[in-house]
């Protein structure tokens, strides 16, 4: 096996580039990953553009990672070297943290944060806190699994952990990498499920990814619509636009929930009538712990949830994640290292 790695990294604000990097051995507690593939998730222009908070370039972008494990670092008793592994988004606690202490983990206050603190999926090999990765399911690709380590478990948390119950009115706002596996959890785990999005396009995929009903903003006003369903439980709002998300409140039931997943640059403006005349509420959701991927997987496998993914080779990043940026994927692009399998 080469000791010399495929990677690309955000070299300056902006700029995606192929490099070659030397493979360097799994410290103590942590796993050597042969990527096989990786999504490219919104978030990743918080990398790519260079904004997020304590960011430094260079950096590998790319936190939906599946491959399979080829060394281990002192201390790894769980994993075994040739299993196919996930690490997404929260990469690993610090474990000293009040938040952690509390057992409270995915809100760690410095988290192992793949992509950000250190180097991410888009590349041939990746190293990763053994803590922070999930097993994959043998039923799914690595290519369809990756998807379901950000996108995924971001809008199956936030909808199992929302207190709702069979039957009820959910709505997705946003149809893109999240939105459209936001939809199918939603039916599959028994809400009445609404889509919003703008323009009729996404009307039929919407349809056909399992919503009861669509919600096309650029006609209708989605508070109003959703009213007269009869007013929303929930809704995940996953499209980054805070001004499209201020407006939802209105169409929420009462002791409704608005849950954000979105992280919009511009503020989201709300009216406090709706949250006190009704309680009504509006929080936000971040991914979960390597647990909660397993169960995101599991949940998938049993009830046939797969992403809808383009792939590109890994050389090819800079145009998938243009792609992305201009909302055309259908709908998670997704690169493969096509020299790991
Ligand atoms: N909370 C978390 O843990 C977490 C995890 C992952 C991602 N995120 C965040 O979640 C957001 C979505 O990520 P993603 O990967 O799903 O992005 P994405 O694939 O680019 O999808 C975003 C979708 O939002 C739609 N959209 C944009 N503005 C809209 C509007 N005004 N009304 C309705 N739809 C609108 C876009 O569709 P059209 O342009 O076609 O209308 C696009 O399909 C990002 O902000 C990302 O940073 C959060
Ligand atoms: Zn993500
Ligand atoms: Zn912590």
């Amino acid at each position: 096996m080469s000791d010399i790695y495929k990677a690309v990294e955000v070299s300056a604000p902006g700029v995606l580039r192929v490099v070659e990097r030397p493979v360097s051995e799994p410290g103590v507690g942590q796993v050597r990953i042969r990527v096989e593939a990786c999504g490219i998730c919104h978030t990743d222009a918080a990398t790519v553009t260079g904004i997020y908070p304590g960011l430094k370039l260079p950096r590998v972008p790319g936190h939906e990672v599946v491959g399979s494990i080829e060394a281990l670092g002192t201390g790894v008793s769980r994993w075994k070297v040739g299993q196919r592994v996930g690490v997404g988004f929260f990469g690993g606690e610090d474990g000293v943290c009040e938040p952690c202490r509390r057992g409270d983990i995915v809100n760690c206050q410095n988290p192992v944060v793949p992509g950000v603190t250190v180097d991410g999926g888009y590349a041939e090999v990746m190293i990763a806190e053994a803590r922070g990765i999930a097993a994959i399911p043998d039923e799914l690709r690595s290519a369809e699994a990756a998807p379901l380590l950000c996108a995924g478990i971001t809008t199956y948390n936030a909808l199992r952990n929302a207190g709702l119950r069979g039957g009820d009115l959910v709505a997705v706002q946003g149809i893109g990498g999240l939105g459209h596996l936001g939809i199918q959890f939603a039916r599959q785990m028994g809400f009445r499920s609404v889509a919003i999005g703008r323009g009729l396009e996404k009307e039929k995929l919407a349809k056909d990814l399992g919503a009861h009903a669509y919600i096309d903003t650029s006609v209708e006003d989605a508070g109003s619509a959703l009213q007269r369903m009869g007013g929303a439980r929930a809704i995940l709002a996953t499209a980054p636009s805070g001004d499209a998300m201020g407006p939802l409140v209105s169409g929420l039931a009462t002791r409704g929930k608005l849950i954000v997943i979105a992280v919009p640059r511009d503020p989201i403006q709300l009216s406090a009538f709706p949250l006190v005349f009704g309680g009504r509420s509006v929080y936000g959701s971040l991914a979960g712990t390597a647990i909660d991927t397993e169960d995101t997987l599991a949940f998938s496998v049993l009830e046939n949830i797969r992403p809808m993914i383009e792939t590109r080779p890994l050389e090819q990043a800079a145009d998938a994640y243009a792609r992305m940026m201009e909302g055309k994927a259908r709908f998670r692009m997704v690169l493969t290292m096509t020299s790991n399998r």
